[in-house]
């Protein structure tokens, strides 16, 4: 028997004034779009800003449905849009963020699974890292790579 570990590290902030120009720009986008999104069944918006290595910043958020599953969330919205547009072209970052009676949580927004597997394989596309940073009101968490918020992922099966 061997004994493994998977360790996860990421960076802490407690304003999005400490973080780059880039990563403030995403966030702000993120928060922006929030404002979209239809969410009357849940309550919880979710907002998500893509930056794609051409440039272009996609946004997206959640789009709810009476029929609950049929719903999306934001995450997917964008990255799926963003890959719609631009097929290829390298995902290099994506911020989260989340309200609740339009006032963004306090904690990071956290991508549910089936979220961190299209962030994964949208990642995998073309190898290169992808920054997610997960932004709360006054703590923003940023992990370097989305490949390390899904460890032993459902991959190809050869
Ligand atoms: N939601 C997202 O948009 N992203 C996630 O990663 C988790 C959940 C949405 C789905 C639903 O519209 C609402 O949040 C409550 O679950």
């Amino acid at each position: 028997m061997t004994k493994r570990q998977i360790i996860i590290e990421f960076n802490e902030f407690q304003s999005i004034a400490e973080l780059s120009d880039a990563d403030q720009e995403l966030v702000i986008q993120a928060r922006d779009i929030l404002s979209n999104a239809y969410a009357p069944y849940s309550g919880f918006s979710v907002g998500a800003a893509v930056l794609l290595a051409n440039g272009e910043i996609i946004t997206g958020n959640n789009q709810e449905n009476a029929a609950y599953p049929s719903g999306i969330c934001a995450e997917r919205t964008a990255i799926y849009y963003a890959n719609a547009q631009f097929p290829g072209v390298e995902v290099k970052a994506i911020a989260i963020t989340a309200s609740v009676n339009g006032k963004i949580i306090n904690q990071p927004a956290y991508p549910c699974g089936a979220c961190r597997q299209v962030l994964l394989e949208a990642r995998n596309r073309t190898g290169k890292p992808m920054k997610v940073i997960l932004a709360g009101r006054e703590k923003i968490e940023i992990v370097s790579d989305a490949r390390d918020l899904l460890p032993m992922p459902f991959e190809n099966l050869d």
